[in-house]
């Protein structure tokens, strides 16, 4: 069920396709191991028995059985996971704080994301960082925390810190949500590295533009590589920091007309990753700034007045709605897809293969059973003859003495009459 916990929406989230989606799948897992646990005992059982068990039928059923807890740890860790691209400045950490309802990620001046950071839930109380390659935990109580632990490093741009943030703070992280922030695109002329460490099995790509611009080359030709890579990414295009727009009302509509125009050119046209009809569903013209300034609001209780914001303040909030809600459901679905569908398959497999094991014993015993019927009934039929065989000597003897009975009688009154 849904409890209202803090950190996000109270109804329930496609993100909960998911979840399911592992629960389901490791119930399976947890009975397809039993079941195979039960036949390796059986058949151990009965290879020493009269039914002629190979042994290395046997041994088979164990790999598989060794096999299956692979899989269902894999299941267990098994996450969605969304990466985050943009120039410097676009409000990338912005975009992923708002997501998290709270300031986790350095942001603004001085605050430049400098290597990826990936944000995952732990169930610890406390969060903590790790750079890559390393065990060492570098407690993060708060992002001043985290800044000194990113620029203690010397980190660059293409490596890691794992930053483990409590999951009871944060609605996505309990959903095994990873969000990945990257350094701007504009940094490094070359991005191949970025795309194999951290593209490869990304479920869904965020482009964070700035709503003031419009989309540069260096972000589109970033795309177009990741799309030859993968191929139909799902991309979400937020152009942010539209409250700016709100300064210039009168172009406002124009402005707003001419990036969607773009943004639908290069998801359908460029990068021909989607219809036109889908590409509607992947535009949006948010403010990561306010989102996250009325979600501290929020948790703080204090009043959220809307007349404090620049205009135009509920239709930005309303879009961010939006995008989270189609941006959950493209997650978990293609997660479901890409992450679960190898495993169902080797699931079937083992299964498959167990039952032809399965199979092959019980078509071994009813053999063996049709022998032992055969030899049986033979018995039975020696065990026949011999009975008729006493039957008609018992017959051979009753004539006998009927007969001599006969004599005898004869004699006696013979006997008489002298
Ligand atoms: P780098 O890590 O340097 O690549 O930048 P970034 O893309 O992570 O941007 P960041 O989130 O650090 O935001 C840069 C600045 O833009 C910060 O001062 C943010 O407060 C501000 N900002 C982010 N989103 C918005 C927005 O929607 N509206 C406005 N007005 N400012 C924003
Ligand atoms: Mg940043």
């Amino acid at each position: 069920g849904s409890t209202p916990t803090k950190g996000g929406p109270v109804s329930p989230s496609p993100l909960r396709i998911f979840s399911q989606a592992k629960k389901k799948m490791n119930e399976i897992f947890i009975e397809l191991d039993a079941q195979v646990k039960e036949s390796t005992a059986f058949l151990k059982r009965i290879s020493q028995g009269v039914v002629p068990v190979n042994l290395e039928t046997v041994d088979h059923v164990e790999k598989q059985y060794s096999k299956i807890k692979g899989i269902t740890e894999m299941v267990a860790r098994d996450h969605m996971k969304v990466v985050f691209f943009g120039r410097t400045s676009n409000g990338k950490s912005t975009v992923i704080n708002a997501m998290l309802r709270d300031k986790i990620l350095p942001s603004g001046i001085g605050h430049t994301t400098s290597c990826f950071i990936q944000v995952e839930g732990t169930d610890e109380p406390e969060g903590y960082a790790q750079t890559e390659g390393s065990d060492e935990k570098f407690g993060v109580s708060s992002v001043a925390n985290l800044s000194h632990a990113l620029n203690q490093g010397h980190l660059g741009e293409e490596s890691l810190v794992r930053l483990h943030w409590p999951k009871n703070k944060c609605f996505l992280l309990r959903e095994d949500v990873v969000l990945v922030d990257s350094p701007g695109i504009d940094v490094t002329p070359d991005t191949d590295i970025w795309i194999d460490k951290y593209c490869l099995d990304a479920d869904v790509f965020v482009l964070v533009a700035n709503s003031e611009s419009t989309l540069m080359q260096a972000e589109k030709n970033f795309f177009h590589k990741v799309s030859t890579r993968l191929s139909k990414p799902n991309v979400f295009i937020l152009n942010n920091r539209w409250d700016a727009s709100a300064n210039e009302p009168e172009f406002m509509d124009e402005v707003r007309r001419q990036h969607l125009d773009r943004n639908l050119e290069f998801l359908t046209k460029e990068l021909g990753v989607i219809s036109n009809q889908q590409a509607l569903e992947r535009v949006y013209f948010v403010s990561a700034k306010e989102v996250l300034m009325t979600a501290q609001k929020k948790q703080q209780n204090a009043i959220v007045n809307p007349g404090a914001f620049p205009d135009g303040y509920l239709m930005r909030m309303q879009d961010f709605d939006t995008f989270e809600r189609k941006f959950q459901e493209c997650l978990s679905k293609s997660a479901v897809r890409t992450k679960f569908e190898h495993h169902t398959q080797q699931g079937r497999k083992i299964a498959h293969e167990m039952r032809n094991l399965l199979e092959e014993v019980y078509e071994q015993s009813n053999l063996t059973r049709a022998l032992q019927e055969e030899d049986r009934l033979r018995q039975e039929s020696l065990f026949h003859l011999k009975t008729t065989h006493f039957e008609s000597m018992s017959v051979d003897f009753k004539e006998k003495i009927d007969a001599l009975s006969r004599k005898a009688g004869q004699e006696i009154i013979a006997g008489f009459k002298e």
